[in-house]
C-alpha cells in the first residue's frame, strides 16, 4: 500500500491530500482506454503541455496501445501566483501537425485561456483534428468555454499542487496530488 502525508507545506501554504497515488492511476487509466477505443486504427499525435502535464503524459502514454507520435509545447499562465494571470506564453514554433490528428495532454484546466490560446494557434497550421485529455478541470473557474473530449476529474475552485503541478515551480514531485483551500 502507498502512504502519503495528509498534508504538506509549500511555501508555508498548507495543502491537505486531494486525490491519492491509486485514484489518479484510475483516472489516468479511464482516459487512456476511451483514447485507445476512440482513435483505434489512427495514428495520433499526443502533445503533451509541459511543463504541469509531463506526470500525467508519462503515464497515460504508457498505457496507449495505438501507433502514435509525441511532441510538447511549453506553456507558462501561473506565474508565482495561484491565480491564473490571463497571459499565456506558449512556444509552439517548430510543432509539424498538418493533416495529424491531435490530442493535447494538459494537466488541469482552469479559466481555459491557455488551451484557447493553443488551439487558436494549432488550427493554422492545419490538423485533421483537435482533441483534448486533461486530468483535472475545476469547471467553476472558466471564463472561455472549451471543449473537453477527455476529463479524468472535475474539482472544486481549489488551487491543486503535485503529480507534476507545482506553486511557483514547487510541488511537482508530489505523487499525491494535495489542495489549497482558502479559508
Ligand atoms: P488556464 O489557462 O487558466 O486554464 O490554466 C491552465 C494552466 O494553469 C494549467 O496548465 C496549469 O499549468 C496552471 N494551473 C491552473 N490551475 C492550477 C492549479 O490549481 N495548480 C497549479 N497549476 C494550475
Amino acid at each position: 500500500m502507498q502512504s502519503h502525508p495528509n498534508t504538506v507545506f509549500i511555501n508555508q501554504k498548507k495543502f491537505k491530500v486531494l486525490l491519492r497515488e491509486s485514484e489518479i492511476k484510475q483516472l489516468v487509466s479511464n482516459i487512456a482506454e476511451r483514447i485507445n477505443e476512440d482513435y483505434f486504427g489512427k495514428k495520433p499525435l499526443f502533445l503533451i503541455v509541459l511543463k504541469g502535464s509531463m506526470f500525467f503524459a508519462s503515464d497515460l502514454l504508457r498505457k496507449i496501445e495505438l501507433e502514435c507520435e509525441i511532441d510538447t509545447v511549453s506553456a507558462k499562465s501561473y506565474g508565482n501566483y495561484m491565480k491564473s494571470t490571463g497571459e499565456v506564453n506558449l512556444m509552439i514554433s517548430k510543432l509539424d501537425v498538418t493533416g495529424k490528428d491531435i490530442i493535447i495532454l494538459e494537466d488541469i484546466v482552469d479559466t481555459g485561456y491557455t488551451l484557447n490560446k493553443l488551439i487558436e494557434k494549432l488550427k493554422f497550421l492545419n490538423p485533421a483534428s483537435i482533441a483534448i485529455a486533461t486530468l483535472l478541470s475545476k469547471p467553476a473557474m472558466r471564463k472561455i468555454n472549451i471543449d473537453l473530449k477527455y476529463i479524468g476529474l472535475e474539482i472544486p475552485p481549489f488551487f491543486v499542487i503535485g503529480y507534476g503541478l507545482d506553486f511557483s515551480e514547487f510541488g511537482r514531485n508530489l505523487p499525491a496530488i494535495y489542495s489549497h483551500e482558502e479559508e
